[in-house]
């Protein structure tokens, strides 16, 4: 393990504040990807309620990273000229379409049931990752130094504290995390950014 990656592994361990936005918001990714893997083995293995549990672990995740991009990454794209705003509504609006899948979802309460929604979803999201990471991420990388990008980074996982790690309603046999997800999704953006701001900073 390079300095770099302990600092990193430290800094996470301790929900710190001193990493680079851009590996914050690929680490989102794989353990989304992560999660993703664990409910379909668990559909494989036919435990159904171990399948949910990874649902609502996924869920959840992808709510508080999305809040969070919006917050402080595409903010900061849209101060980047035309290109950065260009990509930020993109981002957006694949935003808005897993949004749409993940509401598709809320009245189901079947693992195996919803799997060909969820394949889908993943499938508009893992689109939308390779985007953000070879197009978003990579024009931030170009634009903006490593202090003011750990700064960012600091933002962004103080914007994820948003949302609490779990909501109070995760309950096994009802998927009713999508809707406590779906409706930190659907409070308005200034609203949030009172909370956000209301937050001691890092
Ligand atoms: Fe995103
Ligand atoms: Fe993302």
């Amino acid at each position: 393990m390079t300095q770099q990656q302990q600092h990193h592994e430290e800094a996470s361990a301790k929900g710190g504040s001193s990493s680079d936005i851009i590996e914050r918001v690929k680490k989102d990714h794989e353990e989304l990807d992560d999660y993703y893997k664990h409910y379909k083995k668990s559909l494989k293995d036919g435990d159904g309620e171990a399948a949910l549990k990874w649902f609502n672990q996924f869920v959840w995740e992808i709510c508080r990273h999305s809040v969070s991009e919006e917050l402080v990454l595409y903010p900061m794209m849209e101060t980047m000229g035309d290109r950065g705003k260009k990509l930020a509504d993109k981002s957006r609006e694949d935003h808005h379409k897993v949004k749409e899948m993940l509401a598709e979802m809320e009245s189901m309460s079947d693992a195996k049931e919803m799997e060909p929604k969820m394949d889908k979803l993943m499938e508009e999201l893992r689109e939308h990752i390779k985007l953000e990471e070879s197009e978003d991420l990579a024009l931030v990388e170009k634009e903006v130094g490593l202090g003011a990008r750990e700064t960012a980074g600091a933002t962004f996982a103080l914007g994820k504290s948003i949302a609490p790690t779990r909501p109070h309603t995760m309950v096994p046999e009802k998927p009713v995390v999508v809707e406590a997800a779906l409706g930190l999704l659907a409070t308005p953006m200034d609203k949030l950014r009172d909370m956000f701001t209301s937050f001691p900073k890092a």
